[in-house]
């Protein structure tokens, strides 16, 4: 079968671990002279040996043949480690083993002295993902550890580890691989596996992979599929557009709001089996390298890393789309790979990201519009002054709308016909599913400013004063998304029904008789009557 080059090239000793120096050595003293830690903390960004180390570790500890502090790799328990199969070295990843019970599993296996090795060792990866009560859990085993057992816990993320955890460990801080200590171990693996790497080859990788060595042998991988010799051209064109050009469809489409299209194309990657994790991360680093383009175009070129080509694409991406945008999506799809490092079907959690993306974006272009008018008729209210205004009397009529349908909406569990208003309660969270909205889609957020919601059995009515909230409402994504909100802040399924007190016919017609006003008083408007599309 075949290995990704990158697992097949994981360094098997503390020698072979590039750029890390600073830690390799240490642990290698601790071993020669016998004095380990109970527990390490090894943290850093993606790609830099956490793991990789956290395993030679582990073996190193236990070897009978350590060699200066390294495993001798020929030993039983080095071999068996290697394949896994050794029962005194668990590893565990805390992505997908984070609760209470598997800490406590992991509590009562512990009380048992290793089988066959010194030390009985547990790895536990991407530890910043276990819940609470894990933590605490295993804050009870590290606080009196048998003497037998060792902790060696890995993760990207620190600020989420707890200060306790923390405190009870040895910690180190694995750096970005250098880029000439890359693209030696680079040539080396092309020596090795007879590929024809050039230098400004090597070089191209190790600049592209941003300290990451994962995705550098990755990328020397995908190169080596595509080209004979692999020089800096055959790298730009295998990283660059041609190589992921899907990223800019995907990109392209949500600047579009053409959510069939930015669907179709994860369906397809999904297919070609693309790590759906992966590639939300890859969408973070563009929309970075949109917002940099953005925040900063002068120094944007020398910030971030991407092709010539490239970068004339996500200049036009960063034209098109307001800044503001760009950081929600970021922060959406941020958040989005947070949750589906948690989920068990990421694959929807990123389609449920992605309708958002689309979404987002036919609700601020719709929004502006509707805002602009109501900005316009408020300013032009404030000018014509309130004597002349005999302002749009309020108008009786409320618009209303139901949550546009989809599969699993819940039923009103009321009889809607029979309600009085004494039985709508005021929802006192209102205001916390608000901010929370804010964050996933700022747009018809704002069109909720000053509004009022009261729930009655599961349905939720909210009453906003911007008559276009209602519009907005009606486009399912925005629905969904409010419905979504308001499910995770009130931990509820609600049938939303959406009113404004205004109509905004009416309004747009009262918009009218403003700007005839105005300009019987000779007021300048800027807004013109045929702009009412
Ligand atoms: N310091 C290094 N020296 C040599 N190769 C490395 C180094 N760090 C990473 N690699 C390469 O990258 C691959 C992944 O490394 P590893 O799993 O140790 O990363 P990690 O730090 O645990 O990353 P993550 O946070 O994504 O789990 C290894 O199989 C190896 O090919
Ligand atoms: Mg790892
Ligand atoms: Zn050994």
């Amino acid at each position: 079968m075949y290995k990704a080059l990158y697992r097949k090239w994981r360094p098997l000793t503390f020698d072979d671990v590039i750029s890390q120096q600073h830690i390799t050595e240490t642990l290698k003293n601790q071993i020669k002279s016998g004095k380990t830690a109970h527990a390490y903390l090894f943290t850093g960004s993606r790609g830099t040996g956490k793991t990789t180390c956290a395993r030679i570790l582990a073996k190193a500890v236990n070897c009978p043949n350590m060699k200066d502090g390294n495993p001798c790799l020929e030993c039983d328990i080095c071999r068996e480690a290697e394949e896994g199969s050794l029962t005194d070295i668990i590893e565990l990843d805390a992505a997908s083993n984070n609760g209470v019970d598997d800490v406590r599993d992991l509590r009562d296996a512990a009380v048992y002295s290793p089988e066959r090795c010194q030390y009985k060792i547990y790895i536990i990866d991407e530890v910043h993902m276990l819940s609470n009560a894990a933590f605490n859990a295993l804050l009870k085993i590290m606080e009196e550890p048998p003497p037998y057992l060792k902790f060696i816990l890995a993760t990207t993320e620190i600020h989420k580890v707890p200060a306790t955890i923390a405190s009870r460990c040895q910690r180190y801080d694995f750096r970005r691989i250098r880029q000439e200590d890359m693209a030696e171990r680079l040539t080396y693996i092309a020596q090795q596996e007879s590929l024809d790497l050039t230098p400004d080859g090597a070089a191209l990788i190790a600049k592209l992979a941003d300290g990451g060595m994962r995705d550098a042998v990755s990328l020397l991988d995908q190169c080596s599929v595509c080209a004979e010799q692999i020089n800096a051209e055959t790298v730009s064109a295998t990283a660059g557009i041609a190589g992921r050009g899907y990223l800019y469809d995907i990109l392209e489409a949500v600047s579009e709001g053409d959510t069939p299209k930015a669907l179709e194309v994860t369906a397809q990657l999904y297919d070609m089996s693309k790590d759906l994790m992966r590639l939300c991360e890859e969408l973070i680093l563009q929309m970075r390298n949109i917002m940099l383009i953005k925040a900063s175009p002068d120094t944007a070129g020398s910030l971030i890393s991407c092709m010539p080509d490239e970068f004339d694409r996500l200049r036009a991406l960063a034209e098109k789309t307001p800044l503001e945008d760009v950081m929600s999506r970021l922060e959406l799809l941020q958040e989005c790979r947070e949750r589906m490092s948690r989920a068990m079907n990421k694959r929807v959690e990123f389609e449920m990201a992605l309708i958002r993306l689309c979404g987002n974006v036919k609700a601020s272009v719709q929004n502006v519009d509707n805002s602009e008018i109501f900005d316009k008729i408020k300013q032009l209210e404030g000018m014509i002054g309130k004597a002349s205004a005999a302002a749009p009397a309020p108008v009786e009529k409320v618009v209303t709308a139901t949550s546009p349908g989809g599969s699993d909406q819940p039923v009103p569990n009321i009889d809607l016909h029979a309600l009085k208003s004494s039985d709508v309660k005021t929802c006192e969270q209102w205001g916390e599913v608000l901010e929370e909205f804010r964050k996933i889609n700022p747009a018809v957020a704002s069109s909720l400013e000053e509004s009022y919601a009261g729930t009655a059995g599961n349905v939720i009515f909210i009453t906003a004063k911007n008559p276009f909230f209602v519009s907005l409402f009606k486009i399912k994504e925005n629905a969904l998304s409010l419905g979504e909100t308001i499910y995770k802040v009130l931990g509820q399924k609600y049938v939303i029904k959406a009113r404004s007190t205004v109509n905004p016919e009416k309004q747009r017609s009262a918009a009218e008789e403003l700007v005839k006003k105005a300009i019987n008083s000779s007021i300048e408007t800027a807004v013109d009557n045929n702009n009412d599309q």
